[in-house]
C-alpha cells in the first residue's frame, strides 16, 4: 500500500505532492482531491485478494463495490465506479445518480449494483425498472414491507437478506436499527421459494471499529450462519456481502493479503465443516475508498492568547471541515505543513467561525504542536484524509457556519501518463451565499 505522508526539507508531502506549494498556488482555504488515490486503494485490497485466493486456493469471487455513500462527489465516484466491480447504493436518490453513471459507461453494464437502506416505493420502483433495463442489480431486504412489495411484481429479481445483529455492537452504543430479525429471515427463507424472486445474498454490515480480529470473526460467523442455513436451501444463494468497514491503512502498515488469507481460510475452513459450497465474496467500500483521497489546507490568519496556550486561528472552520471528528468522535490527522524543521511550540488551533466548539487540539496532550516562526501567518495547516463522509455529512454548496465561502476545491488525476489539475469549484463568492439565501445583494 502506497505511503502518502512524507516530510522533506521542513515541507509535509502528499501522495508526493508539496502540499505548501499547492497552498501558494492556488490560495487557501483549499481543498484538494487527487483522484488517483481511489484507484490505486480499490486496485491494491483486489490484488490482495487475488493474490491470497491463489495461495488459499478459494475458488469464488472477491467483488468490490464502492459504497456510494461515503462522497457523492461525481469525479469520486466514477474514478471508483471505472476500477470497482459495481456500486453499493443507500437510497433512491443514490440509485438515480448510480444509474447516470452506468448510462454514461455502457461498457460497464454488467457491473453489480447492491441497494441497501430502508426502501420506501420511489426506491423500490427505480430498482424493478433497473431489473427490467437489464441491468445486474440485487435488492437487500431490509425490511418485510420491501420483500412483500417487490414480490406481488412477479418478476425474477435478484434479492439479499440484511442480517440484523444486534451483538455487533458495543454495548454502549445503541441496538442496531438495520436488518430482518430472525422470524422474518425465517419467513422468507420459507417463502421465497413460492416467488418468482431469486434469493442470492445473505449481507451484514460490519459496523467500523479499529480492526480487531476477535471482534471481527465473532461479527462474522454470526452472519456466517444464515448464509450456510440459506445455501442447504437454496442452490441460488451464491454471495456472502460483508458490507464496509473494510480497515483503514494507517500509516500503510496493515497487511492486506494476510486479512484477506484470514478470511477466505476461515470461510473454506466452516463451509467445509458445514458441508456447503463457499460463497462469492462481496465488499462494499466507503471509507476505505475515498477517505485518504482528499486534503484540506488551511492557513493561519491571526492568533489570540486568551488561553493556556495561544490560539492559531485559520482561514476557515474546522467544525465545518470535520463533521465526523466533532460529532463521531472519529479521529483524523491534522499536522502543519510547512516549517517543520524549526523548534515546535505548544499551541491550539481554532476556526475562524464564532463558534467555541470551533477548535482542535489533541485531546490527550491538551495542546498541537505548531511551529515556532517569527510570524505565525506563515505557518499553513493541513487536514489529511477528509474525502470520506465529511462532504456527505457538512453538505457542498451550501450555506455554512458564519457564511463562511465553501474553499476552493482542485482534484489532482493522471490521464495517459499526463497530469491533468482542474479546479472544480472557486472559493465560494458571496453572492453565490446570497444567491442561496434569496437576499438580493
Ligand atoms: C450497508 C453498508 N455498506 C457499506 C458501508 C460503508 O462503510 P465504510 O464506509 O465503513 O466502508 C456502510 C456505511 O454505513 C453501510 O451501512
Amino acid at each position: 500500500m502506497k505511503q502518502l505522508v512524507e516530510e522533506k526539507d521542513g515541507k509535509l508531502y502528499y501522495n508526493g505532492y508539496c502540499l505548501v506549494d499547492l497552498a501558494k498556488k492556488f490560495g487557501t482555504p483549499l481543498t484538494i482531491t487527487f483522484l488517483d488515490i481511489i484507484k490505486e486503494r480499490i486496485l491494491s485490497l483486489k490484488d490482495a485478494f487475488e493474490n491470497a485466493k491463489k495461495t488459499t486456493d478459494y475458488k469464488g469471487d472477491f467483488i468490490y463495490l464502492n459504497a456510494n455513500k461515503a462522497n457523492y462527489g461525481k469525479d469520486e465516484i466514477e474514478s471508483a465506479f471505472i476500477f470497482a466491480d459495481g456500486l453499493e447504493t443507500s437510497s433512491f436518490y443514490d440509485l438515480v445518480l448510480s444509474l447516470k453513471m452506468y448510462e454514461k459507461y455502457p461498457l460497464f453494464k454488467d457491473k453489480l449494483i447492491v441497494c441497501n437502506g430502508l426502501k420506501q416505493d420511489n426506491y423500490l420502483d427505480t430498482i424493478i425498472k433497473a431489473h427490467n433495463d437489464g441491468y445486474n442489480i440485487i435488492t437487500v431486504i431490509d425490511d418485510i414491507y420491501e420483500y412483500e412489495y417487490l414480490k406481488k411484481e412477479n418478476i425474477d429479481l435478484k434479492i439479499g437478506l440484511r442480517i440484523h445483529l444486534s451483538s455487533l455492537y458495543e454495548p454502549e452504543v445503541p441496538d442496531d436499527r438495520f436488518g430482518l430479525m430472525e422470524d422474518e429471515i425465517n419467513y422468507i427463507l420459507n417463502d421465497v421459494k413460492n416467488t418468482k424472486l431469486v434469493l442470492d445474498t445473505i449481507h451484514y454490515h460490519q459496523r467500523g471499529f479499529d480492526y480487531e480480529e476477535d471482534k471481527f470473526f465473532k461479527n462474522f460467523d454470526l452472519a456466517f450462519n444464515y448464509y450456510i442455513k440459506a445455501r442447504k436451501m437454496y442452490d441460488s444463494v451464491i454471495y456472502f456481502d460483508f458490507g464496509g468497514g473494510t480497515p483503514l491503512p494507517i500509516d500503510g502498515e496493515f497487511d492486506y493479503e494476510s486479512y484477506a488469507k484470514s478470511i477466505l481460510n476461515h470461510i473454506k475452513d466452516v463451509c467445509s465443516k458445514n458441508n456447503v459450497e463457499i460463497p462469492n465474496l462481496i465488499s462494499e467500500n466507503g471509507k476505505y475508498s475515498q477517505k485518504d483521497s482528499t486534503v484540506n489546507i488551511y492557513k493561519v490568519v491571526g492568533t489570540k492568547n486568551t488561553g493556556k496556550y495561544p490560539w492559531h486561528i485559520v482561514d476557515s472552520s474546522l467544525l465545518i471541515a470535520l463533521p465526523e471528528m466533532y460529532a463521531l468522535g472519529e479521529p483524523m490527522l491534522i499536522k502543519p505543513i510547512n516549517n517543520l524543521d524549526k523548534k515546535m511550540v505548544k499551541a491550539r488551533l481554532a476556526g475562524i467561525t464564532c463558534d467555541c466548539d470551533d477548535v482542535y487540539f489533541d485531546k490527550n496532550k491538551g495542546y498541537f504542536e505548531i511551529p515556532d516562526v517569527d510570524d505565525p501567518e506563515d505557518n499553513y495547516i493541513g487536514l489529511l484524509g477528509t474525502g470520506s463522509y465529511q462532504n456527505s455529512m457538512n453538505g457542498k454548496g451550501g450555506v455554512h457556519h458564519c457564511m463562511l465561502p465553501e474553499e476552493k476545491d482542485v482534484i489532482i488525476f493522471f490521464k495517459n501518463g499526463v497530469e491533468l489539475v482542474k479546479v472544480r469549484k472557486e472559493l465560494q463568492t458571496i453572492e453565490d451565499i446570497y444567491g442561496l439565501l434569496n437576499i438580493k445583494h
